[in-house]
């Protein structure tokens, strides 16, 4: 049978039986989904046998590379032993504790214990859980608001995107649960005014938080939320000046801080946690994706000590859990993947080498008719596609021509994401010099098309 009949055929099945996530399910049946067989290394291989270069890691997961065979048998070696047992009655295994002692030796000192779920999502709605239960723990049940920023991305469950600030994710999920606030996201290209430089942009987008802070009533406020970088908000990297403010701002109010590092965990700035990147000191680190390089789910949050400290002095039940809350096979996996990672020296080589190679990457197109901006910290990057680079006007339309690059991309067997138009990558860290080229190959041809495709409406 022909690679094109076989693609027609899963096509079809797709179409007839599953629904996407984040898809506009109408074009995506009118189109036909491109169907992934098969991952080594870098690469990925599609079902008419193209070879495609993954600059997104999967989903921002993948960060030891496809078709690892060491993962591959701790998996196979764990199901034979204990495939699953649940951690729920006064139960444990040995693949959960040595995976919640490896994280503790990785993560901020004061986060020493670990809850463990599947996905970022689960992992986030257990940190709101575990905030307002706190607060209510320590006598001040009232302080039940989490502030978090507009165009974050915290996940797709009913409260983590309440957490979120994506209004087309309320929009599906209305009523947005209450006891959400979002302030401004901290993306200096966006949404700065004309000649405030970065750093003043920075401290006035964490001055946001304080004023909302004192809006509601510092006894009413929780915690703030945020991820280090906002991934798929359009890696919108905040300036050197946020961060440090946020933490005093944090400190100020006496209230908690969460990050969630379902993407920057495991070493994608350069150290294993974005936190330590940005010198904050976090009371809940949230994570996923990429500490199994995503071969197998699993997800958690790693909590602070005064948290802890506050649970044990109640002899009381915490009433909450998944079935998959420590899967011994994810841990098991994870445990493979973290050695790999430091056997390899992942995350160092992102500080030294592969992150500055992505910068040097991204930098070649900052000149480009369409890019109004490149940027990028560690692995991962974006390219603002914009119609006029000197007022940074945008496209007519937003999103059109992020598409249309993004699948010149496709087409010329590269990956990258749109964003609207906002072009993101956040390839694997095990690239190489190999990898790089061909990526800038790849980047300068769909620029070069996407342009051919728009330059009616692009002003030079
Ligand atoms: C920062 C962040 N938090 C949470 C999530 C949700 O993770 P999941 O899709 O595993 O539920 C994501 C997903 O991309 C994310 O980027």
């Amino acid at each position: 049978m022909s690679n094109r009949i076989k693609t027609k055929q899963f096509q079809d099945l797709d179409s007839q039986h599953h629904l996407h996530p984040f898809t506009t399910h109408q074009s995506l049946r009118t189109e036909g989904p491109r169907v992934i067989v098969k991952g080594e290394g870098a690469y990925l291989y599609d079902s008419e046998g193209a070879r495609i270069l993954d600059g997104m890691a999967g989903l921002w997961t993948t960060n030891i590379g496809y078709g690892n065979k060491e993962l591959a048998q701790a998996a196979y070696d764990q199901i034979l032993e204990l495939p699953f047992y649940n951690t729920f009655f006064k139960t444990t295994h040995p693949p959960v504790v040595a995976l919640a002692r490896k994280l503790a030796e990785l993560a901020p000192a004061n986060l020493n214990q670990v809850f463990f779920g599947s996905s970022g999502s689960e992992s986030n709605d257990t940190a709101i859980r575990l905030i307002r239960h706190y607060w209510a723990l320590k006598g001040e049940p009232k302080r039940r608001i989490i502030i978090s920023r507009k165009n974050a991305y915290h996940g797709s469950t009913i409260a983590s995107g309440s957490m979120g600030g994506m209004s087309h994710v309320h929009h599906h999920s209305y009523p947005v649960y209450e006891g959400f606030r979002h302030v401004m996201d901290p993306c200096w290209y966006d949404e700065s005014f004309d000649g405030e430089t970065p750093e003043a942009f920075g401290l006035r987008a964490a001055r946001a938080i304080e004023d909302e802070i004192l809006r509601f009533g510092p006894e009413n406020v929780a915690a703030f939320a945020g991820e280090p970088v906002q991934g798929a908000g359009g890696v919108k990297i905040a300036p050197d000046s946020y961060w440090p403010e946020v933490q005093r701002i944090v400190d100020k109010y006496g209230i908690l801080l969460l990050a969630d590092e379902v993407i920057t965990g495991f070493g994608r700035l350069g150290s294993w946690f974005a936190s330590e990147y940005y010198g904050i000191r976090p009371n809940l680190i949230t994570f996923a994706k990429a500490a199994t390089s995503g071969y197998i789910p699993l997800s958690g949050v790693l909590v602070d000590d005064k948290i802890v400290d506050a649970l044990m002095a109640e002899n009381d039940d915490f009433n909450h859990g998944y079935t998959f809350s420590g899967h011994p096979v994810a841990c098991a996996v994870a445990l493979k993947n973290l050695e790999i990672m430091e056997r390899e020296r992942l995350v160092p080589r992102v500080k030294d080498e592969t992150g500055p190679a992505l910068a040097r990457l991204l930098s070649r197109f900052k000149d480009h008719p369409i890019v109004g901006e490149v940027r990028s910290v560690g692995m991962m990057g974006a390219i603002e596609l914009v119609a006029d680079k000197k007022t940074r006007r945008r496209f007519a339309d937003p999103g059109r021509v992020g598409l249309i690059c993004r699948d010149h991309f496709f087409r010329g067997g590269f990956i990258m994401r749109a964003v609207f138009d906002t072009m993101v990558c956040a390839p694997p860290l095990i690239w190489t010099e190999a990898q790089f080229d061909e990526a800038g190959t790849a980047i300068q041809k769909a620029l070069d098309q996407t342009l051919a495709d728009v330059k009616g409406e692009v002003t030079a």
